[in-house]
């Protein structure tokens, strides 16, 4: 999964990072400052109108030294103003930690006892991961995964999966047009989420049937009814780490590979394979990585790394784990900037 949806343009290599210092670079006080306010809520008690670091304190429970101490450097970097009689506000910047929504820029997720923010803070395990190059530094860190752990959240879950349909809301109606859904009869969408991508493939195809198999059918189930699509959807509790219903004419794996190791990314595409059998097809809907690294998202593919252990992959990289389990491309369509692989394993393919 894209957690990012910023492509990262702009400067060359040789330019990034010119206008900021390394001090700057390398700081992780400003960002744990951040954090830590927005954990605290302190952005909503001034805008309440507690104002002084003792009103502050006594509103979030803390220690009215060390908050103060904490708020002063958030005015130092920009985040909060201080006037003379010690009243903190929120700067342009800082008024940007009130935001309800920004997709994952949403500031819920800097809270560290959220599921993304704790995977954040996962990073201290990265000299660990770039010394064994196999540790899940989320789960080192917590002792469980993070689908585990979001799982147990439901106000994270669903917030979640909702960044992600926001990013699929706006990519569906492309996607159902640059590939013959129809001719498939049924498709299963394979950790499909909140149901997003099949509710739009099927208003398109009104022929077409599909279910969504992800870790929890609720969110799904409770789209297909609202869209009154309950008679040709269905939702299903499972994981596509075990076998999956047979029998559908294509199998969809959307934003699904880069949150897996290799191994796992075989695992899931062969038991796609294994359903959809020779007839079949297994769709990879993705926006993978470009061939030249310079493009690359680096930031979403190291979160991808401490988060669960996966990869931003390329294409072609996608196109070899797929055929270790016998699938080879059959058609590759664009679908505004994602592309649609479509794999199968027929020996004509
Ligand atoms: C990055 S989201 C992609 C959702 C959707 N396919 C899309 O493109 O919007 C990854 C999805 O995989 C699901 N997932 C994670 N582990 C799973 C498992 N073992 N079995 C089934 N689904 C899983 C998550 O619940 C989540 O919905």
């Amino acid at each position: 999964m894209a957690i990012s949806e910023t492509p990262a343009t702009g400067p060359s290599t040789s330019e990034r990072g010119s206008g900021r210092t390394l001090r700057e670079l390398s700081d992780l006080i400003t960002p744990m400052t951040i954090r830590v306010a927005v954990t605290l809520r302190i952005p909503q008690k001034i805008s309440e109108g507690e104002l002084t670091a003792e009103a502050l304190a006594a509103a979030t429970n803390s220690d009215p030294d060390v908050l103060e101490r904490i708020l002063l450097h958030l005015v130092s970097v920009g985040v909060l103003t201080r006037d003379d009689d010690g009243r903190f506000g929120l700067t342009r910047v800082g008024d940007q930690l009130l935001l309800e929504d920004d997709g994952f820029a949403n500031p819920d997720f800097l809270d560290l006892n959220t599921v993304v923010g704790r995977a954040e803070l996962s990073f201290v395990r990265l000299p660990d991961v770039a010394r064994s190059g196999d540790i899940v530094a989320y789960s080192a860190q917590y002792g469980t995964g993070f689908w585990d752990d979001l799982g147990n959240e439901p106000s994270s879950a669903t917030h979640f999966d909702q960044v992600m349909a926001d990013g699929m809301q706006k990519r569906v109606q492309e996607i159902a047009e640059s590939y013959d859904w129809g001719a498939l009869g049924s498709v299963v969408d394979v950790g499909g989420g909140n149901g997003t991508l099949l509710a739009g493939l099927l208003r398109a195809h009104p022929g077409l049937r599909g279910t969504v198999v992800d870790r929890d059918a609720g969110p799904a189930t409770r789209t297909f009814r609202e869209a009154g699509l309950t008679g040709r959807a269905a939702a299903l509790s499972g994981s596509f780490l075990e076998p999956l219903p047979p029998g559908a004419g294509g199998y969809v794996v959307s934003r699904i590979q880069s949150d897996w190791n290799d191994a796992d990314v075989r695992t899931i595409l062969g038991h796609c394979a294994h359903a959809a059998g020779a007839a079949g097809r297994v769709i990879v809907v993705d926006e993978f990585a470009a061939e030249e690294g310079v493009r690359t998202d680096s930031e979403t593919d190291l979160r991808m790394l401490m988060y669960y252990g996966g990869k931003e992959r390329t294409m072609e990289q996608v196109r070899e784990l797929a055929a270790d389990v016998g699938l080879s491309v059959r058609s590759l369509r664009r679908a505004a900037d994602w592309t649609i692989m479509e794999l199968s394993s027929a020996r004509d393919g």
